[in-house]
Formats: C-alpha cells, sequence, structure tokens
C-alpha cells in the first residue's frame, strides 16, 4: 500500500513513499549548515526548519515518485524518541494529512525505523541481532518480528554518536563530529594511544564510552594537538568504540545464534565499523545486513518502510498520539491498544 513515511525527530526532516517496502522516493531536507556554526544541534532552530520545510519536501517526494496525494493509502510518522519540537512539526503534519486524506495514520519509533532500514536494500529474515548506532542509542536488540523488541544490551553512558562528535569537538573538526573522525582515521595510526575495552560490572552485554571519552581528552591535554597527533587520536579513538560494539555482537552471539545480524543508525555508516562486523561475522557464517549511508541516517524510508508493515495488518495509531523525547523500544506499541 503507498505509504508516506515522515521523520523529523532530529535536525533532518525526510519524506520517502514507499509501496510493497520498495522505495519510490526519498527526500532529506537536511539542515546541517545552519546548526555547524553552533557546533551542534539547536533545537528552536531545527523545529521552525522542520515547519518551513513541510510543503517543499511533500512536493518533492510525490514528484520524484510520480504519484499524487490522492494515491496514498497509509501516512507513518516517528512519534518518539528526540527533541520534541521537531517530532510535533512532523507528527502533527502527518496526522493532519491523514485525517484531510481519510486514510490511516500510523506512529513508529524512531530507532524501530533505523532496525527495519537494511531491509530496504537487504534481504532480512528474523530472528535478528539489531545494533543500533546513533547519536542518541548504542542498543543491541533481539528482533523476532515486526513490533517484537528485546534489549539484549546498551551503552550505560554516551551514545557511540554522541562520544565521536565530542571528541571531533575537541579536537576541533566541527559538527557533525562522526564523519570527520571516520574520514581523519585514515590518516592516523589506530594503536597510537591505548583505550581500555569498557566494562559494566555484571552486565556484560552493556558497554560505556565516558571512560574512553575522558581518556581522549588527557591524551589531547598532555600529547598537543599537531596534525598527526590529531590523526593519531580520531584513529585510537574510533578504533576502540569499533571494538566496544564488535564485542558486544560478540558476546550475544554466544547466547543467540542467530544467522543475520543487522547494523543501522547514522553510526553505522562508520567504515571501520562496518568492516569490522564483516570480518567478525565471515568467520561464523552470518549474514551481515546495513543500509546504505543514505538509511544509516535519518530518513523518511525507514519509518515508511515500518509504517507500511503495521498497517497492511491493520494496525494503525490513534490520531491523539503524541510525541516523546523518550520513549524505549519494546516497552508498549503506539497501536490503538498501546501506550
Ligand atoms: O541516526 P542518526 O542520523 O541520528 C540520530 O538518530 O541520532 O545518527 C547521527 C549520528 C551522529 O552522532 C553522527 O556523528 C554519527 O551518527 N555518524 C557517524 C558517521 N556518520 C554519522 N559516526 C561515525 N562515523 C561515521 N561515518
Ligand atoms: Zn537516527
Amino acid at each position: 500500500m503507498l505509504t508516506l513515511g515522515v521523520e523529523s525527530s532530529c535536525d533532518d526532516l525526510s519524506m520517502a513513499l514507499v509501496e510493497a517496502g520498495r522505495v519510490l522516493a526519498n527526500v532529506t531536507a537536511s539542515q546541517t549548515a545552519a546548526h555547524a556554526p553552533f557546533g551542534g544541534v539547536v533545537p528552536e532552530i531545527a523545529s521552525r526548519r522542520h515547519l518551513e520545510a513541510l510543503e517543499a519536501t511533500l512536493d518533492l517526494t510525490l514528484k520524484k515518485a510520480q504519484k499524487n496525494l490522492s494515491q496514498l493509502r497509509g501516512i507513518a510518522a516517528t512519534f518518539a524518541p528526540g527533541l520534541v519540537g521537531s517530532l510535533l512539526v512532523g507528527l502533527n503534519f502527518a496526522k493532519a494529512l491523514a485525517m484531510a486524506l481519510q486514510i490511516p495514520f500510523r506512529g513508529v519509533h524512531h530507532i524501530e525505523g533505523h532496525l527495519w532500514s537494511a531491509a530496504l536494500e537487504n534481504s532480512v529474515e528474523t530472528p535478528f541481532l539489531g545494533l543500533a548506532v546513533s547519536g542518541g542509542h548504542s542498543h543491541l536488540y533481539l528482533v523476532k518480528g515486526v513490533g517484537d523488541y528485546q534489549v539484549l544490551g546498551h551503552t550505560v553512558d554516551d551514545a557511540a554518536g554522541e562520544a565521536f562528535d565530542k571528541i571531533a569537538k575537541l579536537i576541533g573538526l566541527g559538527y557533525p563530529g562522526g564523519p570527520a573522525i571516520d574520514r581523519l582515521s585514515e590518516r592516523g595510526d589506530p594503536a597510537a594511544f591505548y583505550f581500555a575495552l569498557p566494562r559494566v560490572k555484571g552486565h556484560p552485554l552493556h558497554t560505556s564510552f565516558s571512560g574512553m571519552k575522558t581518556a581522549a581528552v588527557d591524551y589531547f591535554r598532555r600529547h598537543g594537538d599537531s596534525p598527526q597527533f590529531q590523526a593519531n587520536l580520531a584513529a585510537s579513538f574510533q578504533a576502540a568504540v569499533v571494538r566496544a560494539l564488535s564485542t558486544m555482537v560478540a558476546r550475544a552471539l554466544q547466547h543467540h545464534p542467530v544467522k543475520q545480524v543487522v547494523l543501522a543508525g547514522g553510526v553505522a555508516c562508520n567504515r571501520a565499523l562496518r568492516a569490522a562486523l564483516q570480518e567478525l561475522l565471515q568467520d561464523r557464517d552470518i549474514r551481515l545486513a546495513m543500509p546504505s549511508p543514505q538509511y544509516c541516517t535519518d530518513n523518511g524510508a525507514m519509518i515508511a518502510f515500518t509504517g507500511e508493515k503495521y498497517l497492511e495488518g491493520s494496525e494503525d495509531s490513534p490520531l491523539s498520539l503524541n510525541a516523546f523525547a523518550r520513549s524505549p523500544l519494546g516497552q508498549g506499541s503506539p497501536g490503538r491498544k498501546g501506550l
């Protein structure tokens, strides 16, 4: 069923049209340049820009897919988690459009969308282990189907993307930091600086990035900031984050012998992480599904895809569904019975 997906949880407004799981168009209005001078996302700017971009983004999405509004059969939008002002713009737009067109609406959890983003281009079979790594999450899930998510492990402090962004800021690489660290690491030595593998007592599947961050700040203060030092610190820090995440996956596989692992979220763009997981899994004959970079970062396609799955089963959400800054995935659903 032709489904429009609206994603507006942070600083990108993205809309997509998906039909029978296939992406017909995905259009993203990026605000990166507007936030870069501030070194991070300014919530008020983000929501205002979303509001300004709604109409043109919808028009362009329909045009690219060569569809019109009357052909839509369902609308999905991210309802949580994220910046509430940003979420409300996309969510209310989607609900109003669904009401005007008298078609069903579905709220989708942002991380749930990320977990299914690998299915946009790959065949994905359940059960799978899903590692969602973004600016706000570093969570490992056992996914048994749409709506069936069990958290196996997570960071107990910073998310991986947040840690990359902070270290990039420290080195002076600007915002967003993850891609800058990825690029700079190419010229650095990943073994130049030692970072201990994080341990969370009693929780072998949890991880932590705050200790690494403190160690990086310490190295920065002690060793100056020559270009080679910066590249070495970036490469060593990146290697440590990748080691922590790969360890989470390797440990989870000991207890959950799945045939497929899905890597998702903005940090899934990271080339070292992609390579490390590929290496880890090919030795064990487990398939790795990763979205292409355009579907790793926030996109409307993952929301439309997930929304379509629910709507195909007539699992729509009430138009009273609100936006939530925080909402753990797997605890309640925004369907008519949940939340
Ligand atoms: O999923 P996403 O687009 O938005 C959130 O849901 O947070 O993820 C954004 C995060 C940012 O922290 C960004 O620095 C990080 O993903 N990121 C990367 C790379 N590309 C984006 N981190 C490491 N390496 C990259 N290549
Ligand atoms: Zn995201």
